[in-house]
């Protein structure tokens, strides 16, 4: 009698440190999912989102082309222009994350007046979650429908690269807003993404009326955005239409130090084609088309806003400026002028380089209705 309780007590016991051990496992699993970073740490009470069976390759099935490094001095050149030149050809890479229904489906895509395609990266997590709460929120904007996309690349590779990926995977899960390609997501990589996304609309957004394309470190006024592309005459997003802030008579930089060195191997010419920042531009349905249209016929530069204009100027048509659309900042007059003065920023369309917390108050203060400005105007900066 004895001996038995004891038995049993023992295979209890036995029991107990078991599931002990398996639920530490389970915790430092866990804790080896997601870093102790603060991104993360919202996140771990979700339910473990399963990977795809389909095993994607690590890259796209496009080759490096070997005789991109016979371009003389290419030995010389900064490792990510020579990356460029062996992928330059590859355009079509693996999707790991899709919203085929964005747009109520290509039929009904009309119905979305407005797209917003905001460019991210993968650890840009607490950008993405202020936008989805300021001005890219899903909703009526001066009775019509504005719609949001963030379109990302990869980072990493091995386990990093595999978390970043189920960082999307969820965020994708709870807000539908997140297209993903299996590409390195690089500055110099920003004209593909572009493409592949022009690629996306064609088949799942075609009639869209009007874009915003723009960076996920704008900070945008959507009811101002909205104004601007209804006071639009007679086009309704089948013409063209493209603004944002002009940039022209400018060439490629030629100093090696430069984010934007673009040597003669990348581009012999000396000059660019009249674009707009970046940054932020407003397009229409049909420029949009026609851009991507066009880029079946030009070789990839590694600066996408140059690019769009080449696509542009090989269509015959033009970009131009808007003196709402400050992708290079508002010119404050002195230094000692609160730069973030909401004030200056009512009547914008979009401003370049906010961070994420400044976005968030400024979305608050612009649309306090007390708010008293006298005659302080970002127009005359
Ligand atoms: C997992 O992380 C939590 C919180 O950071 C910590 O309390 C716990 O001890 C960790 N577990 C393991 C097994 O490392
Ligand atoms: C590979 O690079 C060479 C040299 O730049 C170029 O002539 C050729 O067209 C490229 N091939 C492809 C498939 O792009
Ligand atoms: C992606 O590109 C950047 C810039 O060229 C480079 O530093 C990084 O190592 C690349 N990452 C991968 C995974 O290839
Ligand atoms: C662009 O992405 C591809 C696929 O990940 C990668 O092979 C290439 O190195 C990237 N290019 C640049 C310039 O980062
Ligand atoms: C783009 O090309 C397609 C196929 O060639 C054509 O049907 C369409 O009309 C073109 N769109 C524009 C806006 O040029």
């Amino acid at each position: 009698m004895r001996k038995r309780s004891l038995e049993k007590f023992a295979i209890v016991l036995t029991g107990v440190i078991c599931l002990a051990v398996i639920f530490n496992k389970n915790d430092y699993e866990e804790n080896e999912t997601f870093t102790s970073d603060d991104t993360y740490k919202i996140l771990r009470r979700q339910p473990d989102v399963p990977e795809p069976l389909t095993h994607q390759p690590l890259y796209s099935d496009c080759e490096r082309n070997e005789s991109a490094s016979e371009v003389d001095g290419f030995f010389t050149l900064p490792n990510n222009i020579q990356d460029f030149l062996y992928y330059r050809h590859c355009r079509s890479f693996p999707m790991l994350l899709d919203v085929p229904d964005k747009c109520g489906g290509p039929q009904n895509s009309a119905d979305v007046f407005l797209l917003l395609v905001i460019k991210s990266s993968p650890i840009n997590y607490d950008r993405r979650e202020v936008l989805r709460k300021t001005w890219a929120e899903e909703r009526v904007y001066h009775g019509v429908h504005v719609r949001r996309i963030f379109i990302v690349g990869t980072s990493e590779t091995g386990f990093q690269k595999t978390k970043f990926n189920k960082l999307l995977k969820i965020e994708n899960k709870e807000h539908k807003d997140i297209l993903q390609w299996d590409f390195n997501d690089s500055f110099f990589n920003l004209t593909l993404k572009q493409i592949l996304f022009l690629e996306w609309m064609e088949r799942r957004c075609p009639h869209a009326r009007f874009l915003l394309n723009g960076d996920d470190d704008i900070f945008a006024n959507t009811y101002n955005m909205v104004e601007f592309l209804q006071g639009q005459k007679d086009n309704d997003g089948d013409k063209h239409l493209f603004v944002g802030h002009l940039i022209q008579n400018v060439g490629p930089i030629r100093h090696p130090a430069s984010k934007y060195y673009i040597p003669v191997q990348v581009q012999e010419s000396e000059s660019y084609p009249p674009y707009c920042g970046g940054g932020g531009f407003l397009l229409s349905g049909f420029t949009a088309r026609t851009i991507y249209n066009m880029s079946h016929f030009i070789t990839l530069l590694p600066i996408d806003d140059v690019y769009m204009g080449m696509c542009l100027i090989k269509a015959c048509l033009k970009p131009v400026s808007h003196f709402a659309i400050r992708t290079a900042g508002l010119n404050m007059p002195s230094e000692t002028i609160d730069q973030y003065d909401p004030c200056y920023y009512r009547e914008i369309i979009l401003v370049h380089r906010f961070q994420a917390h400044q976005i968030f108050v400024m979305w608050n203060e612009i649309q306090n209705p007390y708010l008293h400005c006298g005659i302080k105007s970002p127009l005359s900066l």
